[in-house]
């Protein structure tokens, strides 16, 4: 490939950046060297489909964007996503001297006419600054970038538990008229969390296009600490294929975001697995992973507990849901 020079006066970045620049979006994050799984929005520029954002984003699996999403299971990678749609992305958080960047993705390959503000403004739709970009990168000079040079560009994130809870953190793209009040009613937080989580003194300080740290209630688990996917976090209101795909679990409204729902996907299993083994629980009766059963107030499941190189595994779990639904089953 020709490495073609891409030169842009000083003058014209910024004073493209003074009209448009947000504020630097860091979020905090305290325990440094911790990864986790967290969640952006995206709005594209254009009319484009589902597989060009996940390149863009270097999603691994199709199916976690749309779970992130909550869109059909089996929506086409061609599905398409209108100008200003917005879209969340699934990335891995990395910890780091009190802030959360995006591990070292995605990467961006520099292509001819691109300028560092049109990468950042534009093609990541204002997620992060072009300063941001040339920091992460090291550019000693943000207006020298050569077609076919590699950036990774630094996503803001955080691993940080919240109020005590584990969450997942979403940076959330404020729309024009959005209050901290309605944002918090939305997903299920406080405003004052939203406040303090980013450091904002006072709700009026709420900007458009800011990308406000939002943390979303994560649903608990029994997945095992010696199980491949320990750790797993699945927020409200998304699903995610674990156990080499063999595996759905969701953290649906339909349990009150409390305990994940686990059950078989029905898909063809990733990587050396030639069939997803059904797997049974022991003990009572014939219940599967997903199978849940009822007795008085106490609620039976056969609930997913992790999976290694050979197995997936699952236990009994009994929770009382005592009194609220008791005396409804026992009319029934
Ligand atoms: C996806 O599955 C649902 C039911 O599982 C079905 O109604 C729908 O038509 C399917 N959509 C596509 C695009 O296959
Ligand atoms: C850590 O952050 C401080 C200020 O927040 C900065 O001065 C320092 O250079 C950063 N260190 C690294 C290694 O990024
Ligand atoms: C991004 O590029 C860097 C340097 O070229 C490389 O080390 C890293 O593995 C790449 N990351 C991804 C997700 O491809
Ligand atoms: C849509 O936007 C992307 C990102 O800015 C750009 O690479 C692409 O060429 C655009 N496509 C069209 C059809 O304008
Ligand atoms: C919030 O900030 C705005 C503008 O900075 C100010 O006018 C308002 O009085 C502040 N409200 C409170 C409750 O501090
Ligand atoms: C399952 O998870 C719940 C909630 O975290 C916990 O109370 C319970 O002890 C766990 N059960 C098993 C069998 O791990
Ligand atoms: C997510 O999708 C499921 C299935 O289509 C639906 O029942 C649920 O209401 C959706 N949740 C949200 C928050 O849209
Ligand atoms: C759902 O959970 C919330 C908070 O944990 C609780 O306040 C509410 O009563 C629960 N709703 C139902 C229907 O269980
Ligand atoms: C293939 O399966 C074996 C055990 O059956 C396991 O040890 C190995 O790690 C697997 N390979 C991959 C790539 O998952
Ligand atoms: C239990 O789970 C199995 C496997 O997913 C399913 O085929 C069966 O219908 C379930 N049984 C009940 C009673 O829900
Ligand atoms: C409910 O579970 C508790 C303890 O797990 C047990 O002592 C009790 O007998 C159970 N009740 C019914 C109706 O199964």
């Amino acid at each position: 490939m020709g490495y073609a020079k891409v030169l842009l006066g000083v003058l014209l970045v910024s004073a493209l950046s003074i009209s448009t620049a947000q504020p630097l979006a860091r979020f905090k994050c305290s325990k440094a060297g911790e990864t986790c799984t967290a969640v952006i929005d995206y709005v594209s520029p254009n009319k484009t489909t589902l597989s060009a954002i996940q390149k863009l984003f270097q999603v691994k699996k199709f199916r976690n964007l749309l779970g992130v999403n909550n869109f059909s299971s089996n929506a086409s990678e061609k599905q398409t996503i209108s100008e200003k749609q917005k879209i969340r992305i699934p990335f891995t958080c990395a910890c780091s001297n009190g802030t959360g960047l995006s591990n070292h993705s995605p990467n961006y390959t520099v292509v001819g006419g691109d300028v560092l503000y049109h990468i950042a403004a534009e093609v990541f739709s204002g997620l992060v600054t072009y300063q941001e970009i040339a920091a992460a990168n090291g550019l000693p000079d943000a207006n020298k970038i050569e077609v076919g040079q590699v950036l990774w560009i630094p996503l803001p994130c955080s691993c940080d538990d919240v109020d005590g809870l584990k969450v997942v953190h979403y940076g959330h793209l404020v729309d024009a008229g959005s209050t901290v009040e309605g944002i918090a009613e939305q997903y299920g937080t406080k405003s004052a969390t939203l406040l303090s989580l980013n450091q904002m003194a006072n709700a009026s300080e709420l900007k458009a296009a800011q990308v406000l740290d939002v943390p979303l209630k994560a649903c608990t688990s029994n997945i095992s600490s010696n199980s491949l996917d320990y750790g797993l976090l699945v927020a409200r209101d998304t699903y995610f294929y674990t156990a080499r795909n063999c595996i759905k679990c969701t953290c649906g409204r339909a349990n009150n975001y409390t305990s994940l729902q686990c059950e078989p996907s029905g898909l063809k299993p990733l990587s050396n697995w030639t069939a997803c083994p059904p797997v049974q629980c022991e003990g009572a009766g014939n219940l599967y992973i997903g199978n849940v059963t009822s007795s008085g107030c106490n609620q039976t499941t056969c609930a997913y507990t992790g999976y290694d190189s050979q197995n997936i595994f699952a236990s009994l779990v009994t929770e009382s849901t005592c009194p609220g639904w008791c005396n409804l089953l026992s009319l029934l």
